[in-house]
């Protein structure tokens, strides 16, 4: 029985001259950043980078920068020993597992700080998050050096600010999105899922079938975002166990509510079911044709 195994990485010099190394050999990186409490969706990304790069990286750090004052920063699930175990077995090589104090030995005076798309959505609801995400990708990007980095579409705001980071700071990356992986019942896999009691664990696919309902109303010609809206809210609104922070229709580059629909759009929803905050997001095309002539289905 092979058993693969990964070498853990404390400190960032470390981890910086272990990469360099790779791609000395003339070897390329998969970078494939993470909090840790990996899951099969965080594997799918692990399992992608170690069969399209020579070595697979995980960095597994849970960055306080991007946690908000109430948020769940201390309950944050933490599971090093497993996480590494699962990340060797997934085609990991190397698991960079810093402290905070290694990665800031004093707060940090210098951070990324985004402007639009990452103001709405995730970003009104969780004031800094995304500038906390920018300054961890952009430091963990400048430690490991050239590499491919690889994030799941679950966040999928994450990943439009992520892209924009890495373009505007011409940070050496190259970003690919993955599929979100989610359970036999619809559930997107979240490490946050470990905090739903069993009676909110039963519900939680409602999210994505309110999604789903959402994608219909899209996929059959409804150019009305705010009809949209309302018909992946009326799901969720069926049991009185879900508080909706958000549900909307966007445009998938700029996250732009458009003023019709028409060609590619993204669905995304945010609610709180008893403490936990759940997101998801689905895409969908309109078979209205985009003014242009760049929707989907023209001649
Ligand atoms: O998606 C995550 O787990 C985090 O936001 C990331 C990208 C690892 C940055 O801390």
């Amino acid at each position: 029985v092979s058993h693969l195994s990964a070498t853990v990485i404390r400190r960032p010099d470390e981890w910086a001259a272990a990469l360099e190394e790779v791609r000395s050999r003339g070897g390329d990186v998969g970078l494939v950043p993470t909090m840790g409490a990996l899951h099969g969706g965080h594997l799918s990304l692990v399992r992608r980078a170690a069969a399209t790069c020579a070595v697979a990286a995980v960095s597994v750090y849970v960055n306080p920068l991007q946690f908000g004052t109430g948020e769940d920063l201390e309950r944050y699930p933490r599971h090093l020993d497993a996480d590494v175990e699962a990340a060797g077995e997934a085609g990991a090589r190397l698991v960079f597992a810093p402290s905070v104090e290694e990665m800031w030995p004093s707060p940090p005076v210098a951070t990324v700080c985004v402007g639009a798309p990452a103001g709405r959505w995730e970003g009104a609801i969780r004031p800094g998050h995304f500038d906390g995400v920018a300054t961890i990708v952009a430091k963990l990007i400048n430690l490991s050096g050239r590499c491919v980095a690889f994030f799941g579409e679950k966040d999928y705001q994450q990943v439009v600010v992520v892209r924009s980071v890495v373009a505007d700071l011409s940070l050496p990356a190259a970003v690919v999105a993955c599929p979100t992986v989610r359970e036999v019942d619809g559930l997107a896999l979240s490490s946050r899922n470990v905090f739903l009691d069993a009676g909110e664990r039963a519900v939680a696919p409602r999210l994505y079938a309110a999604l789903l309902a959402g994608k219909r109303l899209v996929e059959d010609g409804c150019a009305d975002p705010t009809r949209v809206a309302d018909a992946v809210t009326s799901v969720l609104a069926t049991d009185g166990h879900f508080a909706l922070d958000y549900a909307a229709v966007v445009d998938p580059d700029t996250l732009e509510v458009p003023g019709t629909l028409a060609g590619e759009v993204r669905l995304l929803v945010a609610a709180r079911l008893g403490r936990t905050r759940l997101i998801d997001n689905l895409a969908a095309v309109s078979p209205r044709l985009r003014a242009g002539g760049a929707g989907t289905g023209s001649p």
